[in-house]
């Protein structure tokens, strides 16, 4: 039989591939590794070990898709779950859709990835392939592995593994996020070392000014960088730059899985912290405070059904329809400055702004201020009888 593989090319799912033939009996494994802007040597690492191991292997280019379909409407959903941009949890369904499409063209009927049995991404992955109707093989799940196992597995079938003895980490990267988890992090109280970190500097050894940026929004997506237009993928990887040099966007934390089971995890995400903090702020400008109050419940839980991957999930495609109407309005301009670890806006702007300096001003007297004492006759009123009638 014929196996498709979701295939990174990591110690998980390098190790999948001698056990597919060896444990699972199939005579022909077909690797695919999707490209979601992970780092090119990355794809390139996968391609080769794919090409080298697998019978026969695709890479996928699905970055812009992963940026329009995936990034933007995330970002005008202020898509975070516990505090955290999320960044894996947004890839996964994609990257299942693309394994999908490759399974229908070699007419595999079964399909395999490398998720443990203890964390989110088997949900999501498998999620999406049981919605297309295959059957799924999860080596590392059903077979209850260790890592430490399949390292010595994989030294055994000269299956080349990257993974050094001391630094064992579980690394997901994507062009939105990167995360790193396992290994000596499992420990809460451990105090990670300076190495796990690839796209930040520690905010002490960031630059002593602040770095001040301009960020233009259309409709709830950005769209130019320092007044250059640039596509989404273009602007991103710019500003993961330019953030990453100043400190910006590292997260350490303990997370609360799908399963209930508690993780320690620890994020790199420089543009999408700089990009949540600027697009909600530029919806404070234009949207109205009941649009607002609404929309924190609405994007509350987009990000609950985003995080388990539930993205067929009828209620998820009526939840963006009502977060891509309001976001019709949410163009303008914000600045921001970056400084050693911390973004904080310097100023707005927009054409649609629900916002009148005339009216609002101390300056000013175009409101009269005497109206507002009826106002405040009534308000409060129902609380301020029954602190009457008490007494
Ligand atoms: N906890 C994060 C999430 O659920 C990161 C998962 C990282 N995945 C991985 N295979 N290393 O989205
Ligand atoms: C895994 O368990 O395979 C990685 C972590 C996660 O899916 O949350």
């Amino acid at each position: 039989g014929k196996v498709v593989l979701a295939f990174s090319g990591g110690l998980d799912t390098s190790v999948c591939i001698p056990l597919l033939r060896e444990h699972y009996g199939f005579d022909e494994v077909v690797t695919v590794a999707v490209d979601v802007g992970q780092p090119e040597e990355e794809i390139a690492r996968a391609t080769e070990k794919g090409r080298l191991l697998a019978d026969n292997h695709y890479t996928i280019d699905a970055k812009e898709r992963f940026v329009a379909e995936c990034l933007f409407p995330s970002i005008k959903a202020n898509g975070s779950y516990e505090g955290y941009p999320m960044g894996t949890a947004l890839a996964r369904p994609l990257i299942a859709e693309e394994i999908v499409k490759i399974a229908e063209a070699e007419g595999a009927s079964k399909i395999a990835h490398g998720c443990t049995g203890k964390g989110n991404d088997q949900l999501r992955f498998d999620f999406i392939f049981r919605s297309g109707g295959y059957d799924i093989i999860a080596p590392m799940r059903e077979m209850n592995l260790t890592r430490e196992w399949e390292i010595c597995y994989a030294q055994e079938h000269n299956v080349p593994v990257s993974v050094a003895k001391d630094k064992p980490y579980s690394v997901d990267e994507n062009c939105w996020s990167r995360s790193i988890e396992g290994g000596k992090l499992e420990d809460p109280a451990f105090h990670p070392p300076e190495d796990i970190y690839a796209w930040t500097v520690s905010p002490k050894d960031a630059p002593d000014a602040m770095e001040e940026i301009r960020i233009e929004f259309e409709q709830g997506v950005p769209v130019a960088l320092n007044g250059k237009r640039m596509a989404g993928l273009d602007l991103i990887r710019e500003l993961n730059r330019i953030a990453g040099r100043n400190g910006v966007g590292r997260n350490d934390m303990v997370e609360d899985r799908i399963l209930g089971l508690k993780a320690r995890e620890i994020y790199e995400h420089p543009a999408a912290t700089v990009l949540l903090a600027a697009h909600k702020d530029l919806e404070h400008l234009v949207l109205t405070r009941s649009e607002l109050q609404f929309k924190q419940i609405v994007d509350d839980k987009w990000s609950e059904l985003a995080y388990m991957g539930l993205v067929h999930e009828p209620l998820f495609y009526a939840l963006n329809a009502f977060i891509d109407k309001t976001q019709e309005r949410v163009t303008g301009t914000v600045d921001v400055g970056l400084y050693k670890g911390s973004v904080r806006v310097l100023g707005r702007s927009s054409d649609l702004a629900i916002y009148s300096d005339d009216l609002v001003s101390f300056d000013s007297t175009t409101i009269d201020q005497n109206h507002a004492v009826g106002f405040s006759n009534y308000f409060g009123i129902q609380a301020r009888l029954l602190k009457n009638l008490k007494k």
